[in-house]
């Protein structure tokens, strides 16, 4: 039986659909509401609505509970693969073997970056953020990579085409950044393992490849594979809503992605700690500061738009933390920092009364550290690990029989009409 919702204005009553998602989860639906009185909904930064109906990813930010198509993401991080998992996100169902086989075929078969694209590396200015690069490339893939006929081959092969050569290019700009020899794929290599080996192996010193690390980035990548309606996934559905080409719409949500509010505070996280280490601040120094509001210094890794509990993201990262780098025999005096951080918030006041708790990206950086990443890099490793998300969401909202393009209202506040005035009379 279906809910409504009753609103009075003036001297009309109407009634609107609530909406009870498959979690008990609900919404009214408003889109009636100015046919009917008028009105439109005003709600800045959306923090109270819901853009669309969705199957990919289920979060309960006062529980801490994310899945993917209806699968806990920590289940997926103990015994997933990355590749498995962005299968697992854009077509539904984890994937049978076979389907695995083909998946994994496409990938490597995709692998190589058309090498006139390696020229665009040489022209940008030496000091350009790594995200602006990867954007600028990815939207320049539909030059390369022009539109297949057949729509289902078009969607297959742009996804795959995506997800592969994102990794390469990736490697590819650190390489070229270095001044060093780009490394090609290899078919015989699993998907983390082949970028792994892309950044780090040179002539004189190869890469070894282990297993503990390879396991630790399908984890980091599953963490990051989807989070439902953020700012970068809108940002590739309001794009992708006026019906342009996936390449233009993922390199869309790159940008949005870049923002230290969003997949660029892993990169702020990691700042932030060495300038604590650099200048002896305390832990509560620095809380003190975020508290403030004289500047807009906030406790980067802290508070989400939905968690108001600990990130279950972060919980796992966290445990990883200690693995890799005792895996790695390395001791990161910004773990230490980090850890120290934490307990200092967690007790205090205003984070309690915020319900500001980590987040995934607060402990992210220090393994993209260990592994050898370079800083200006770790929002670039959250773009890779977000793009089957990305794809996932763009795909289920262009087959929405209920389609509409993005288009908000507002309510202007500005000067009412006037005249033009001649320059002089100005
Ligand atoms: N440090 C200090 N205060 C904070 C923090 C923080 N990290 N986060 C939120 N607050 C405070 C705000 O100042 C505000 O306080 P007030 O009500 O007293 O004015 C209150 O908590 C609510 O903050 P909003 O900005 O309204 O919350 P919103 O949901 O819009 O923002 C966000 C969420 C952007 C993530 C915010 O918590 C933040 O800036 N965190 C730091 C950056 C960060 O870690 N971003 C990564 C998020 S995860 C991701 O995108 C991958």
């Amino acid at each position: 039986m279906t809910e409504y919702v009753k609103i009075i204005y003036g001297d009309k009553t109407i009634e609107l659909p609530v909406i009870t998602g498959t979690e008990g989860e609900k919404a009214v639906d408003i889109s009636t509401l100015r046919r009917k009185t008028g009105l439109i909904t005003l709600d800045p930064g959306y923090t109270n609505t819901g853009s669309c109906l969705s199957t990919i990813t289920f979060m309960d930010g006062e529980k801490g509970i994310l899945r993917y198509r209806g699968i806990p993401v920590d289940q997926l991080a103990e015994h997933s693969t990355f590749v498995e998992t962005a299968y697992l996100l854009i077509n539904g169902a984890l994937p049978k073997r076979k389907e695995l086989e083909t998946f994994s075929g496409l990938l490597n078969d995709q692998s190589l970056v058309h090498e006139d694209m390696q020229n665009f590396y040489q022209n940008f200015p030496r000091a350009s953020h790594p995200m602006g690069i990867l954007s600028s490339m990815v939207g320049a893939m539909r030059s390369f990579y022009p539109a297949l006929q057949i729509a289902e081959e078009e969607i297959n092969i742009t996804t795959t085409r995506l997800i592969s050569k994102i990794r390469t290019m990736a490697a590819m700009s650190y390489k070229i950044s270095r001044g060093h020899k780009v490394v090609y794929p290899r078919p015989d290599l699993s998907y983390c393992a082949n970028f792994l080996n892309m950044m780090f192996d040179t002539p004189v010193k190869p890469y070894h490849i282990d297993g503990d690390i390879v396991r630790a980035l399908n984890v980091f990548w599953i963490l990051h594979a989807d989070h439902e309606q953020n700012c970068s996934t809108t940002a590739v559905r309001v794009v992708g809503s006026g019906r342009v080409n996936l390449y233009a719409s993922i390199s869309a949500g790159i940008a949005a992605l870049w923002g230290p509010l969003h997949g660029g505070a892993n990169q702020a996280v990691i700042e932030m700690l060495q300038n604590m280490e650099k200048n002896g601040l305390s832990a509560n120094d620095v809380i003190e500061k975020a508290k403030g509001k004289e500047t807009s210094f906030r406790l980067m890794g802290f508070g989400h738009r939905v968690y108001k509990t600990y990130d279950p993201r972060a919980k796992i990262i966290k445990k990883m933390c200690d693995k890799v780098l005792s895996k790695l025999n390395i001791q990161d005096p910004l773990l230490a920092l980090a850890k120290e951080l934490e307990e200092a918030a967690l007790k205090d006041n205003y984070f309690v009364e915020h319900d500001l708790y980590p987040n995934v990206d607060f402990y992210s950086g220090i393994i993209l550290r260990a592994l050898g990443i370079p800083t200006n890099m770790f929002t670039v490793m959250f773009a890779i690990g977000r793009l089957p998300g990305w794809i996932a969401q763009w795909k289920e909202s262009m087959e929405d029989p209920d389609w509409k393009i993005s288009r908000p209202r507002q309510v202007y506040m500005g000067k009412p009409e006037r005249d033009y005035k001649p320059i002089d009379e100005r």
